[in-house]
């Protein structure tokens, strides 16, 4: 039996949650759900994925921004669905040392022909106006503060897999809402799943896009935690802060927003506590908080890998059977 997915995405580029209806994010979570049984169960299930010279299809991962579980998942997703993989993301030994633009250097990259790219960048105009032009489908790892909506479709399905359901639970985004494109990605993809989104930072953090006007903010995290099913930390992103600051010093944020044991106390029992990662600890979360069963951090990463192998397959029309 071969598991259609429906995938129609406006664009033959992946960029944003907003592309995509609840259809097509529970066809996605099927394929992974259905990767992660195999995998659960035989250590492997590219035997389920098929298509046409499948073998010589090739994902260029290119990272203009540090990354560890984003970059490592899309290449191990490739792997697992049977197609390689190349990564370019050492600008330094790169010809942009030499002075060429990141647009030009997305342009020569798809140029050699990959079959789908994956990218991550910081905010570039230039960059965004040379991806919308190439003919490779290009899926969006990260973008500046804006978007990362592959982390959205492994956020949510780890809830979806640990709660039972998306639909009317509660989700509070806690931290530097401001610059994360996390929270953009998830804000759109869970509201649009029947979830509840609120999210608990200081002023200094809370985010100006017109899409958060109607988002409830808390002030106090423990109030937060009280309202919660699943608290989502965020890292708090300094490299996107203006060298004048945020107005407010780490030991401020840490000293009302870290969550601990205490606080996290006030998130019911079967709650869920999730972080895109890197968690730094003692900043945003607390070494003993990691050790809580509520804490699914490890499990959004290992999700990550069948989330983007799902989304590959859709995006290069590979067929999935179930067997
Ligand atoms: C996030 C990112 O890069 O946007 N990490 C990730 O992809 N897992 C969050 C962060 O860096 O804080």
């Amino acid at each position: 039996m071969s598991i259609v997915l429906a995938m129609n995405l406006n664009s033959k580029h992946f960029l944003s949650t907003s592309q995509l209806s609840p259809d097509e994010i529970e066809s996605i979570f099927d394929r992974a759900r259905l990767f992660k049984e195999e995998f659960t169960k035989r250590g492997r299930f590219n035997h389920l994925v098929t298509g046409d010279g499948i073998d010589q299809k090739v994902l260029v991962a290119a990272f203009f921004e540090p990354s560890t579980r984003t970059r490592l998942s899309f290449q191990l997703a490739a792997y697992r669905i049977g197609i390689k993989a190349t990564t370019f993301d050492n600008l330094a030994i790169s010809s942009v040392s030499k002075g060429e633009s990141l647009a030009d250097t997305m342009r020569n990259i798809a140029a050699m022909g990959p079959d789908v790219l994956c990218v991550r960048y910081g905010a570039s105009d230039e960059l965004d106006e040379a991806i919308s032009e190439l003919e490779c489908p290009v899926i969006n790892a990260g973008s500046g503060a804006r978007e990362h909506p592959s982390q959205a479709l492994l956020d949510a399905f780890t809830i979806l897999e640990n709660r039972g359901s998306l639909d009317q639970q509660r989700v509070v985004i806690v931290g530097d809402v401001l610059h994360s494109r996390v929270a953009n990605s998830n804000l759109t993809l869970l509201m649009q799943m029947g979830a509840e989104v609120a999210y608990c930072a200081p002023p200094e953090f809370a985010p100006k896009d017109g899409r958060w006007k109607s988002v409830q903010r808390f002030d106090d995290l423990e109030e937060a935690l009280r309202w919660a099913t699943v608290c989502m930390g965020l890292r708090i992103q300094k490299e996107r802060h203006t060298s004048k600051g945020i107005g407010l010093s780490m030991a401020e944020y840490r000293e009302r927003y870290r969550i601990g044991t205490s606080q996290l106390e006030h998130l019911q029992k079967d709650g869920l506590l999730l972080h895109p990662g890197p968690v730094i600890r003692g900043i945003e979360i607390s070494s003993a908080v990691l050790r809580d069963p509520r804490n699914k951090i490890l499990d959004q990463v290992s999700n990550g890998v069948f989330i983007r192998a799902a989304l590959l397959t859709a995006m290069l029309g590979l067929e999935v059977n179930k067997q």
